[in-house]
């Protein structure tokens, strides 16, 4: 079978520039949305998967992060899910499944809200529909202090740890290495907007009972920044939904345990579009 390469492209949304990977061809499509602070090569395992299965798939950089550019208006996760509509509007995209992992979740969980008819499906990874409380925003204000006071290695040094669990530290080295690279990479404008967007995001938990699409919830069981619990909520709050939980995961269930989510993946994608 004839396989594809992952194409990096720039289009103009809004007031940014958005740059993405596109893979595949057909009418079966899926975005990925990454979380914070990460970049789109976070689904280089699951696009390349998905090509070989047929699907036609996007991964964007979200303004700020990665190689997409900050634009001039303020970070926000409204501001995110609409460059994603205008991004699917500029591809000609009129409905899709979106996969979002952590902040990319609190973005999808705003389309859900703001664009239901622009969905397929959704897939709902590493998660939570819940705001910030006023501990977890105070928290979120202190680490933008830091970051101005001391800049971004004390922060990617303590995000790491609690990115990944103690084992997948001490094994998966290569990775570990590679998702601090990420972080650092970040702009410390860009670290600093997207916590304060992530920080002012609203509560979504009340549109789960109204969701009719059907939604996929991942969640790595060691996941210890939106712990499985919460996922397990958001199952137990939506009709058609299927919840699976990766064992040895923490919140980058994709990346740690590529095969067992692409696994879970293919069998969503291929009920949704068969
Ligand atoms: C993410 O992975 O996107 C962030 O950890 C989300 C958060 O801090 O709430």
């Amino acid at each position: 079978m004839k396989t594809s390469k992952i194409i990096q492209k720039n289009v103009q949304v809004d007031d940014f520039t958005a740059n993405f990977n596109e893979i595949g061809s057909g009418s079966k499509t899926i975005l990925f949305l990454h979380g914070f602070p990460f970049d789109k090569s976070s689904w280089d395992k699951q696009l390349n998967f998905l090509e070989k299965k047929g699907y036609k798939t996007f991964a964007l950089d979200i303004r700020g992060f990665g190689n997409s550019t900050s634009g001039t208006k303020t970070f926000s996760i409204d501001r995110f899910a609409d460059d994603l509509i205008q991004f699917m509007d500029l591809k000609g995209i009129k409905k899709a499944v979106v996969c979002g992992l952590s902040m990319g979740g609190y973005i999808l969980l705003n389309v859900v809200s703001r664009y239901p008819d622009r969905l397929n499906g959704i897939i709902l990874c590493d998660t939570q529909c819940l705001a910030d409380s006023q501990e977890a925003k105070q928290k979120r204000m202190d680490t933008i202090q830091k970051l101005t006071e001391n800049g971004a290695g004390e922060f990617a040094d303590g995000f790491i740890q609690k990115v990944f669990f103690q084992k997948a530290l001490e094994q998966k080295k290569d990775l570990v290495i590679k998702t601090k690279s990420i972080i650092l990479k970040t702009s410390i404008a860009s670290l600093k907007s997207g916590l304060e967007a992530i920080a002012g995001r609203n509560n979504t938990c009340s549109v789960l009972s109204e969701i009719t699409m059907p939604a996929l919830i991942i969640c790595g069981k060691e996941d210890v920044i939106t712990p499985p619990a919460l996922s397990k909520e958001m199952h137990k709050n939506i009709k058609n939904s299927t919840l699976c939980l990766i064992e040895n995961a923490g919140h980058l269930s994709n990346l740690e345990r590529p095969i067992a989510f692409n696994n879970a993946l293919f069998k969503f994608l291929h009920s949704v579009y068969s």
